[in-house]
Order: structure tokens, then C-alpha cells, then sequence
């Protein structure tokens, strides 16, 4: 075994997140090379090549003077790019099928569920009232996804196969067949004005921190059979305004929200979001990372980049996702 090890940085927190899982399904899959868990398995720093890591701790990763690759394990990189001594390697975030399938499953569950008036029909039925309300059809709503990066174009197109009207909104400029593609900031507001259900699913960067704030909210459309819009959030927290979300639901400049991340996590016991009646929310796991289909990509991008091929996935540090 002489070739350059992997240092296993996971922490722990939530089940998915159990050190010990993703050890076991690393040295499965990188069975020619050593698979060290740290903290605690003995090592020289020198012999780390590759670093397999979630949300390890500021500095942890400076400490490998052969640092070649980060393979971050999830999607979103932006508790790695608050670290400022983070190696200048080049890191790879998670981009597969699997991921992306549970967030458009996210996706489509959310819009579905207010789209469908299912919290007033689970109220209906705790009461025992037998009262329907008209209900639309999926072409009278337009749905409008912030992010039409590998996870929002999928969604995109899933939502568009339900009948939905689909738009999203990007840095640069797309072209996906049935969806109505805005980009920049110049044409965010066009594309807010077209959107009843607003989804969420933007990389948190220092352009988009706080993006879902009440001046966002109110340039949404009142118009649809929905009556107020409704936001879905299942990028990150940082990327809302949590009093603005909450004011807009109380006065009606939203109609209700989906959220799956909070600023602070996990959410305090004594948060308001908890019994909001608006609000349906999530612990955070719209789309959890598998440690095996993730394992493997990681095993399999090594092997390529050590037969001198290139990296997929790879952030942009400039723009910082
Ligand atoms: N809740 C969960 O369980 C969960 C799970 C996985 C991921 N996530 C979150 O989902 C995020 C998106 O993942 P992804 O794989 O789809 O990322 P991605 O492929 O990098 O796509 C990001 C999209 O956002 C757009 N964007 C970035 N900055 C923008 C800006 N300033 N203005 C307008 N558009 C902007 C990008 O535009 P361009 O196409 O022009 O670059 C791209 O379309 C992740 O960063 C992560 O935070 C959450």
C-alpha cells in the first residue's frame, strides 16, 4: 500500500453523518490505499493525499502539507469556503444521481403538498369536515426555481412533466426545453413576477446571503388561484431572512413555506418555526448524501485523476460554489 492515503473527516451529527458508516464503505471502495478516520487513528501528515470531509473544522485540512484533491461529501460548499486557510487543491463537490433524484423527490413532494391544499385537508380531516375546496389544475401554477444547477434543472423538468409551468432563474444563461429560463440580476425580477411557488435551491454565497428577504417576497405573483405565493427553501439557511419569512407569512405576503434549512442547526427547541401553522418543515435531509453511491464517485475520480485524468465537479473558488 504505497500510495497516498485518504483522510476521513466526518464528525458526526445526524445518523447519515456517523463516522464509522462512511469509514466502513471508504475502505471498501479504496481498498489499495489507507482510509484514515481522524481524529485518532495515528498518522504522519505527509502520507495524506486525498481528504474525503463534512464540515470539518477550520484549519483541520491545512494540516496536510500533500494535500492533492478535497472531495467534499455533500453538495454545498459553503462551510468549507468560510475557511480562509483552506489548501489551495482543487475541491470536488457531490454531483450524482442519487442526490439529485431525493432533492427533485424535495421538490416535487413540496409544491404537490401546497399545491394540492393538503395542510387544509389534513386540518379538514383532524376535524372530521368533509369540505372540499375547488382545486386547480397544475397548469394554472407557475412554478419558479432559484438555481438551475444540477439539482434545479431536474427538478425543473419533473415538475414540468406533472404540467406545472416551470421558470428558473441562474448566474449565466440556460436553455432548458419547457422551462423559461431568466438569468442575472437584471432579470430576477421579471422572473419573480412569473412565480407562484418559489423554490430555493441556490449554492450560499456572498451574492446570494439573505437573497430570500421580504423585498424578494413581495415582487412574487398574488395572482394565481394560490392566492399569496409560497416559498420552498432546501438550499441553505443562510440564504433567508428568518424574521422576514416569518413577518411575510403573519401579514400575507407569503401564503405558506417549506423549509428544510435553518440558519442555525439544528433549530432550537424554542424556535417559532417549529408551530408555525404556515410552515411545513423538514430537519434538514431533502437530500441526504448515500455513503455508497458517494464513496464510490470519491474512489472513482482518484482513479481517474491518477491516471492523469480530470476532475469532475470541481468549485470555483471565485465563485464560490
Ligand atoms: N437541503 C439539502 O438536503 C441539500 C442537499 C444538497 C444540496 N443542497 C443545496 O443545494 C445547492 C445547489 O446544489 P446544485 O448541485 O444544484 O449546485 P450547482 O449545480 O452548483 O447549481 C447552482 C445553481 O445556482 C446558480 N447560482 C449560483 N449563484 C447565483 C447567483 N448569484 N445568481 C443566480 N444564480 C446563481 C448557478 O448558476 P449557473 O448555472 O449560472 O452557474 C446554478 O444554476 C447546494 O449548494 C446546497 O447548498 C441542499
Amino acid at each position: 500500500m504505497n500510495k497516498g492515503a485518504l483522510a476521513l473527516l466526518v464528525h458526526g451529527g445526524t445518523e447519515n453523518w456517523s463516522p464509522e458508516r462512511w469509514k466502513r464503505r471508504f475502505e471498501e471502495v479504496c481498498s489499495d490505499r489507507r482510509v484514515l478516520q481522524l481524529p485518532g487513528a495515528p498518522f504522519d501528515p505527509a502520507e495524506i493525499h486525498y481528504a474525503a470531509v463534512w464540515k470539518p473544522a477550520a484549519g483541520e485540512l491545512a494540516a496536510f502539507p500533500n494535500l492533492r484533491v478535497i472531495f467534499n461529501l455533500g453538495a454545498g460548499v459553503d462551510a468549507l469556503m468560510a475557511d480562509s486557510s483552506l489548501p489551495k487543491v482543487p475541491l470536488v463537490r457531490v454531483a450524482v444521481g442519487d442526490l439529485t433524484q431525493r432533492m427533485t423527490e424535495y421538490v416535487v413532494l413540496h409544491v404537490l403538498m401546497h399545491h394540492r391544499q393538503e395542510p387544509y385537508l389534513r386540518s379538514s380531516q383532524r376535524e372530521k369536515r368533509w369540505a372540499p375546496k375547488f382545486q386547480w389544475p397544475a397548469s394554472a401554477i407557475s412554478v419558479g426555481i432559484m438555481g438551475l444547477g444540477t439539482l434545479g434543472a431536474n427538478a425543473a423538468q419533473a415538475l414540468r412533466q406533472l404540467g406545472f409551468r416551470v421558470s428558473g432563474w441562474s448566474r449565466s444563461r440556460k436553455v432548458i426545453d419547457g422551462i423559461d429560463c431568466f438569468h442575472g440580476a437584471a432579470q430576477l425580477e421579471a422572473f419573480l413576477q412569473a412565480s407562484d411557488i418559489l423554490v430555493c435551491l441556490l449554492p450560499l454565497t456572498r451574492d446570494t446571503r439573505h437573497i430570500l428577504n421580504r423585498g424578494l417576497f413581495a415582487k412574487l405573483n398574488y395572482s394565481s388561484p394560490m392566492g399569496a405565493p409560497v416559498l420552498i427553501n432546501a438550499g441553505r439557511g443562510g440564504l433567508q431572512n428568518e424574521a422576514d419569512i416569518l413577518a411575510c407569512l403573519d401579514d400575507g405576503t407569503l401564503g405558506a413555506a417549506s423549509l428544510d434549512v435553518f440558519a442555525n442547526e439544528p433549530l432550537a427547541a424554542n424556535s417559532p418555526f417549529w408551530t408555525h401553522p404556515k410552515i411545513v418543515l423538514t430537519p434538514h435531509n431533502a437530500a441526504d448524501t448515500d455513503a455508497d453511491e458517494i464513496s464510490k464517485y470519491v474512489a472513482r475520480q482518484i482513479e481517474r485523476f491518477e491516471a492523469g485524468g480530470a476532475l469532475e465537479n470541481v468549485v470555483d473558488p471565485t465563485r464560490g460554489y
